[in-house]
């Protein structure tokens, strides 16, 4: 009797290796080996979604191809368009992840019912159909197209497929899945690693574009292996702060579009509202100028979006000042105050300095800079800036400002929203026509510069 064939697999990665070990060399985590049975024997036929005779030709012409490619579908869900690079493309994976909780299976179960044309199959290895049809009647969609399968085995649910001829298909989730060819447990790195295999050979065969939902470690990584994100033609993390309303989904990595997309949408009680102007939910309505609070002009993808930035900066009690971020990176707070320290003389080596920015989003877009800034010095002074300006630049090591891509649309944007002043670097002018704005534009080259203008 021959013996079947075992790896020792990274539950963190999915790093391979023929032995135990006790530190993952790839991912450096401890501990994470368990051993998997790889193949089982006397494999069966698989794929069995494929039609009975396919023919033998394998090759196909470039020209072939090309012809019939780009036929995306436009979604009614804007904000998944947006972040799948302009709709769904046919026979595509996507890997949607995020932690439990979130709204993944609300989301797909929403945008899948506002298809009535597509044949959409749902499988579900986690929720009942009942619960699925409790959530559905809470978001107030049906139709007639949408059929559900509570099933893990991915054989069966390919005979399924077979069948019902999908136009559509999730999975809720990928860690629920076994494939009886891989002997492991369901969540397994061999387990997803076959089970994602089979359903990636299914959508590029019959051009049926596939979802898959997967769940996210404490530690905010995709749960098992990495392979899995170099598998799928596109990766979106949903993610929020469970204690705001807000949900992003975020393009991860996309063959099809850009990857510096964000899509947006608020938590409702019957599902998921997309967000289709988040500027004005970032911006807090206020009665009089406070201090501590600067409006920050920034560009997530190629979408503009003003975000409210606050700050606190109080005397510090203890001898080593406390510096508290929220949304924002800790080290770049720290250089921004070290520039104001040595180029504008401030003394934030006594104080203590909180910064937020508003609706717990995580921005990225270094042209945040200038709105921090204003609002470091804004609270440090007890000044208020006047609530209809906005700022948009990159702050550097010797306090210049410096300019940042696509500032006429943030421009644009601002003035579409009724501020009054917007601040961009002087080194922005080369690219931009002030008079063509309906909103002031103030140049500034240096932080003491800026100073001078607004306190
Ligand atoms: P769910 O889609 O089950 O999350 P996931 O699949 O990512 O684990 O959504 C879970 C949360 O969403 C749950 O706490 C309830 C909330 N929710 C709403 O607030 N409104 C709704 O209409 C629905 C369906 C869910
Ligand atoms: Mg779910």
């Amino acid at each position: 009797m021959s013996k079947l064939k075992t790896a020792f697999f990274c539950q963190q990665c999915g790093h391979e290796s023929t032995k135990w070990l006790g530190r993952c060399p790839s991912c450096g985590s401890w501990n994470t080996f368990v051993e998997e049975v790889q193949e089982k024997k006397g494999t069966a036929v698989r794929d069995n979604w494929k039609p009975a005779s396919s023919g033998n030709q394998k090759f196909v012409s470039l020209q072939e191809i090309s012809a019939q490619e780009e036929d995306r579908w436009i979604t009614p869900d804007a904000e998944l368009n947006r972040v799948l690079g302009g709709g769904i493309v046919p026979g595509s994976l996507v890997l949607v992840a995020g932690e439990p909780g979130i709204g993944k299976s609300t989301l797909f179960l929403q945008d899948a019912l506002q298809l009535p044309a597509v044949r959409t199959l749902y499988v579900s290895g986690e929720e009942s159909e009942q619960q699925i049809k409790m959530r559905a009647d809470r978001i107030g969609l049906q139709h007639e197209n949408f059929y559900l399968l509570t099933e893990t085995d991915t054989q069966t649910i390919f005979q399924e497929i077979k069948k019902l001829r999908p136009q559509l298909v999730v999975i809720d989730s990928i860690q629920t899945l076994r494939t009886p060819f891989v002997e492991s447990a369901p969540g397994s790195v061999s387990q997803i690693r076959e089970c994602t295999a089979e359903l990636q050979r299914f959508a590029k065969a019959t051009r049926t574009p596939v979802f898959l939902i997967g769940h996210i470690t404490k530690e905010g990584s995709i749960a098992g292996p990495k392979i899995l994100e170099h598998m799928v033609d596109t990766v979106l993390q949903f993610e929020g702060d469970q204690h705001y309303i807000y949900r992003m989904l975020r393009t991860v990595k996309n063959r099809f579009g850009s990857t510096a997309e964000l899509g947006i949408y608020e938590m409702k009680e019957n599902g998921l509202r997309p967000v289709a102007n988040p500027s004005e939910l970032l911006i807090s309505e206020k009665e009089e100028p406070l201090s501590g609070i600067a409006i920050a002009a920034t560009l997530e993808g190629l979408r503009p979006m003003l975000i409210e930035t606050q700050a606190l900066v109080t005397p510090s009690v203890y001898g080593t000042p406390q510096r508290t971020v929220n949304g924002f990176d800790l080290r770049r707070l720290q250089l921004l105050l070290a520039v104001l320290e040595k180029r504008g003389g401030f003394q934030f080596g006594l104080k203590d300095v909180f910064l937020n920015i508003a609706g717990g989003l995580r921005v990225e877009d270094p042209a945040i800079d200038l709105a921090i800034i204003t609002t470091l010095l804004s609270s440090y002074e007890d000044v208020p800036v006047p609530h209809n300006y906005c700022f948009a630049g990159e702050v550097g090591l010797s306090g210049e400002i410096r300019a940042v891509n696509r500032i006429g649309q943030r421009i644009a944007e601002a003035g579409k929203l009724g501020f009054e002043k917007i601040f961009v670097s002087r080194f922005s002018r080369k690219a931009l026509d002030p008079a063509k704005f309906n909103i002031e534009v103030v140049m500034v080259a240096r932080v003491e510069e800026l100073y001078r203008q607004l306190f």
